[in-house]
């Protein structure tokens, strides 16, 4: 049994804990068993999965320090009662695909701005009660926001202070759900701090996005759609050490401060298929050139010193990482065939049945 230093928040808030990261989180700081209790709050999304959290539910010791609560975050009268009770909120809660933001936007400004909004407003009344002394401590929010926030980046790094120029509806959403948290600081003095991650990557991941997508269609022989030319550029970052970033910052990032959480990764989108397709032994004729998602970002990278010099640094390289999370989906493919079902074929077809059905050849 692992015994660790006492951390400085030991009830913790965490919303969107079912989906891929919050999951993460959960599972890395509950196997810790250092006595955190964690509150997970998820709405249970097409994203949300209790599966994910199996591994904590099926261990007495952990379970006992583990609630599981379904309800939005935009819904103050579940989210009060819940923050009254803890030290630290940590928002993962969010509609996370941009894809899914270009064909239905209105859901992504209704969690990623509105939610946010709710549980300032329930930290807001417990600060006021922590001034009349009704509790210790007002508590910690952290916002968990995306490098997506700084939009498309030709050359360079994107640093803290950098403009946020949003480019699509979900980075437009996290940006203003970003920028009340900020402004919550500044106007009620609040306790918050704010992470920018990149593209995150490894198990648990929702088979919609470019990783798993592509991992999980190449297994099964089906077509990979590559959107426009597949020079676009992402900074990959291993989902351990995302959560890893987010857990250190909750504990030593300055109040009203945001850190970049970059992966130190960069590929372009051609390379990473031709790595998962090595990987795999499968041919490069799985992979077709489709219709460009509209206002493509380009390129995203962001500058990490500021939290490199808090004290934190990533573990997992992208050879390791791209190999266990190629293994996972190989041997978990109950996991990822169960949310390939019912639902899935509908929005796949929205998405891509036009696409595949005007696709080409994507020359190596
Ligand atoms: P995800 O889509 O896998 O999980 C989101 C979770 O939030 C799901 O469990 C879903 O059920 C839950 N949820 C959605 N709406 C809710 C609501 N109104 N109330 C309560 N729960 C709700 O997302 P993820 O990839 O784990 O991302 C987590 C966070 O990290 C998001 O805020 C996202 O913007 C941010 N982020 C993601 C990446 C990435 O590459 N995945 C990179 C940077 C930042
Ligand atoms: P994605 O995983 O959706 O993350 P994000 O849009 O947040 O960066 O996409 C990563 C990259 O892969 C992005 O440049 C879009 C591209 N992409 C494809 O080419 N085809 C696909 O089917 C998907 C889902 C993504």
């Amino acid at each position: 049994m692992t015994q660790t230093a006492s951390p400085r928040y030991r009830r913790l808030l965490v919303t969107g804990g079912a989906g891929f990261i919050g999951s993460c989180f959960v599972r890395d700081t509950l196997v810790r068993r250092d006595g955190t209790e964690v509150v997970v709050l998820d709405k249970l999304t097409y994203a949300g999965n209790r599966a994910n959290l199996a591994a904590v539910e099926a261990d007495p010791e952990q379970a006992s320090r583990f609630t599981f609560v379904t309800g939005d975050i935009a819904d103050a009268a579940v989210v009060g009662p819940l923050v009254a009770e803890v030290d630290a909120v940590i928002n993962f809660a969010a509609e996370s695909h941009v894809d899914r933001s270009i064909l239905d936007p209105a859901a992504f400004l209704r969690t990623d701005v509105m939610g946010v909004h709710v549980l300032l407003e329930a930290c807001r009344l417990e600060r006021d009660r922590a001034v009349a002394g009704k509790r210790s401590a007002a508590p910690r929010f952290l916002q968990v926001s995306t490098d997506e926030v700084y939009g498309s980046v030709e050359t360079g790094a994107s640093r803290e202070d950098d403009r946020l120029q949003p480019r699509s509806p979900y980075s437009a959403a996290k940006a203003a759900g970003e920028l009340l948290v900020q402004s919550y600081f500044v106007t009620y003095g609040l306790d918050i701090v704010v992470t920018r991650g990149s593209n995150t990557y490894g198990p648990f991941h929702h088979p919609e996005k470019l990783i798993p997508l592509f991992i999980t269609n190449a297994i099964d022989d089906l077509p990979l759609p590559l959107y426009g030319d597949g020079l676009q550029q992402r900074d990959w970052l291993y989902v351990s050490d995302h959560a890893g970033a987010i857990g250190h910052v909750l504990e030593h990032g300055v109040a009203g401060q945001v850190y970049n959480v970059s992966g130190q990764n960069e590929r372009t989108n051609r390379q990473v298929v031709t790595d998962l397709l090595d990987r795999l032994d499968k041919p490069w004729s799985l992979v077709r050139l489709v219709a460009d998602r509209p206002g493509h970002d380009r390129r995203y990278a962001m500058d990490g010193s500021r939290l490199v010099a808090l004290g934190w640094t990533n573990k997992v390289g992208f050879d390791d990482g791209l190999a266990a999370t190629v293994a996972w989906y190989v041997e978990n493919q109950a996991w990822w065939r169960a949310i390939k079902s019912g639902d899935w074929d509908a929005y796949y077809d929205r998405q891509y049945g036009r696409r595949l059905a005007d696709s080409r050849e994507a020359g190596r």
